[in-house]
C-alpha cells in the first residue's frame, strides 16, 4: 500500500496537473483535497490539451476513480461544465468514475459577486484573486453557514439557507460595496437543478477511500495552488484561502496522517507566480520575457500572464519543511534551455545579514535580496530526453545542485508538457524507475 501526496511548492502552476495525470497509472484513486476551480491543471495527452479545474487530473485514465473531497469548495455551474465538456471530448463522466463529497462546500453567485465587488473597491491594492468566489465561500465554511453539497439534495435545507445568507448578502453588496442585489428565486430554482443532476455523484468520499485502503489499492492526492499562497504559511495576505500545503490531504479528503507515505513537491525549474504579492527573485528584464515566452507562462484559469523569475531555493526549502517532502519533482526544464547563465537564490540577504527562510512580515520580505549562485546554461533542447544519461552536462549539474540544496531527491524530471516528456529517476509508488 502507498499513497502518494502531489503538492505545489512555490506560488502554484508548477506542473502538478501534468505529474498527477502521469502518475496515475500506478494509483486507483486520484483525490483532490483543497482549492477549488481558482486552479488550473493542464494535462497534455495525445496532443490534446485537457485544463481541469475542479475535477481531479486523473480522470483521463480509464478505470480509475477521481474524487473531489470535503475540503474543496465547489461551483456546481463549473463542476457541471467541466463534465460535459470532457464528455464532448470522448472521456466517460458517470458516477462509476467521479464522485463529490457531501461535505464540500458550495460556491454561490454572491460569493462570485464579493469576490469581485471586493477586488475592483480595493483599486490598487487588490489581491489578483482569481474572481471565482474562492475566499468568501471559504470565510462561509469557517463562519458556519456555507452551503454544503449535500445541502443541494434536501430542497428545504436548501431553500432556508439560501434565503438566510441572501439576507446578509444582499445587504453587504448593495451598502457596502456599491453592488447589485441577487435574487431568490434564480438562485434557488438553478440550484435544485444543479442538485439534482449531481446528486449520483455526492458520496462519502472519506469512507469510500478507507475501504479503498483496506482492499490494498494505492491513493493519489492532488494538492491545488501552493505552498507559499496557503491561508497560513504563505506570502499573507496575498495567498488563497485554504490550506495547500501535504497535511490537508487528511482534513481535505477525511482520513488519518497516517495514511500518507510519500508527499512529493513538485518544483518549477523557475519561478512563476500570477496576482499581486511579493516576489524576490522576479526578473523584470528580456531574461524573465525569455522565461515568460518559451514557458507559455499565461494562467490556466485567467489567461493572466505570469511573472516570472529564477528558482528560489528559500521558498522550496521552507516547502520541504512544510509539506515534509520525501521527494521533489523539476517541472519546465526544456523551458530554460538557450539561456548563457542560470541563477539559483540561494539565500536571502536582509538588512546585512543572511536569511534562510522567508520572513513572515512583508516589509521584512520587501528588503530581503536574493543571494544568487551562477551555474553555465545549456543550449541544447531536452524536449525529446527520456533519460537521465541523455541530458546534457550541464542540464545535470543544475539538477544535482537543486537536489544538495533540497537535501531530498528528485524522483521525476518533466521536459515537456506531454505526458510521455518525463523522465522517472524513482517513482514515488513503486520506488523504481
Ligand atoms: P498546475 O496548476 O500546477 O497543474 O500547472 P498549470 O497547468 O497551471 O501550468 C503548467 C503549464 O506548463 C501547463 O501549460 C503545462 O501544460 C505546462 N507544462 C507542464 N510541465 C511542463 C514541462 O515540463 N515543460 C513545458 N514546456 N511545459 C510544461
Ligand atoms: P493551481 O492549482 C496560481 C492565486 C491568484 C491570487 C491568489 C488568490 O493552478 O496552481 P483566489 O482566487 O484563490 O482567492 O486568489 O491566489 N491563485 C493561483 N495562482 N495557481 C493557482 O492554482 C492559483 N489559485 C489561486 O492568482 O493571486
Ligand atoms: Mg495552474
Amino acid at each position: 500500500m502507498t499513497n502518494v501526496v502531489v503538492v505545489g511548492t512555490q506560488w502554484g502552476d508548477e506542473g502538478k496537473g501534468k505529474v498527477v495525470d502521469m502518475l496515475t497509472e500506478y494509483a486507483d484513486l486520484v483525490v483532490r483535497y483543497q482549492g477549488g476551480n481558482n486552479a488550473g491543471h493542464t494535462l497534455v495527452v495525445n496532443g490534446e490539451q485537457t485544463i481541469c479545474h475542479l475535477i481531479p487530473s486523473g480522470i483521463l485514465h480509464k478505470g480509475k476513480r477521481c474524487l473531489i473531497g470535503n475540503g474543496l469548495v465547489v461551483d456546481p455551474e463549473v463542476l457541471l461544465g467541466e463534465m460535459e465538456e470532457l464528455r464532448s471530448k470522448g472521456v466517460e463522466i458517470t458516477p462509476e468514475n467521479l464522485s463529490l463529497s457531501e461535505k464540500a462546500h458550495i460556491i454561490m453567485p454572491y460569493h462570485r459577486a464579493i469576490d469581485l465587488a471586493r477586488e475592483e473597491a480595493k483599486g490598487k491594492k487588490k489581491l489578483g484573486t482569481t474572481g471565482r468566489g474562492i475566499g468568501p465561500c471559504y470565510e462561509d465554511k469557517v463562519a458556519r453557514v456555507g452551503i454544503r453539497a449535500i445541502d443541494m439534495t434536501e430542497p428545504d435545507t436548501l431553500s432556508e439557507k439560501i434565503k438566510v445568507n441572501l439576507e446578509e448578502k444582499n445587504f453587504y453588496l448593495t451598502e457596502f460595496l456599491n453592488s447589485e442585489p441577487l435574487d431568490y428565486d434564480s438562485i434557488y430554482e438553478s440550484y435544485l437543478r444543479m442538485g439534482e443532476i449531481l446528486k449520483p455523484y455526492i458520496r462519502d468520499v472519506s469512507l469510500e477511500i478507507e475501504k479503498a485502503i483496506l482492499k490494498g489499492k494505492r491513493i493519489l492526492f492532488e494538492g491545488a495552488q501552493g505552498t507559499h499562497l496557503d491561508v497560513d504559511h504563505g506570502t499573507y495576505p496575498y495567498v488563497t484561502s485554504s490550506n495547500p500545503v501535504a497535511g490537508t490531504a487528511c482534513s481535505g479528503a477525511g482520513i488519518g496522517p497516517d495514511k500518507l507515505n510519500h508527499i512529493n513537491g513538485i518544483v518549477k525549474a523557475y519561478t512563476t507566480r500570477v496576482g499581486a504579492g511579493p516576489f524576490p527573485t522576479e526578473l523584470n528584464d528580456e531574461t524573465g520575457d525569455y522565461i515568460q515566452e518559451r514557458g507559455a507562462e499565461f494562467g490556466a484559469t485567467t489567461g493572466r500572464r505570469r511573472r516570472c523569475g529564477w528558482l528560489d531555493m528559500v521558498l522550496i526549502k521552507d516547502s520541504i519543511r512544510l509539506n515534509g517532502l520525501n521527494s521533489i519533482s523539476i517541472t519546465k526544464l526544456d523551458v530554460l534551455s538557450g539561456l548563457k547563465k542560470i541563477k539559483i537564490c540561494v539565500e536571502y540577504e536582509l538588512d546585512g545579514e543572511r536569511v534562510g527562510s522567508r520572513p513572515a512580515s512583508l516589509k521584512r520580505l520587501s528588503r530581503c535580496k536574493p543571494v544568487y549562485e551562477e551555474l553555465p546554461g545549456w543550449d541544447q533542447d531536452i524536449s525529446s530526453v527520456r533519460s537521465w544519461d541523455e541530458l546534457p552536462d550541464e542540464t545535470k549539474r543544475y539538477l544535482l545542485r537543486i537536489q544538495e540544496l533540497s537535501g531530498i531527491p528528485i524522483s521525476i524530471v518533466s521536459v515537456g508538457p506531454m505526458r510521455e516528456q518525463t523522465i522517472i529517476l524513482s517513482n514515488p509508488f513503486t520506488g523504481g524507475p
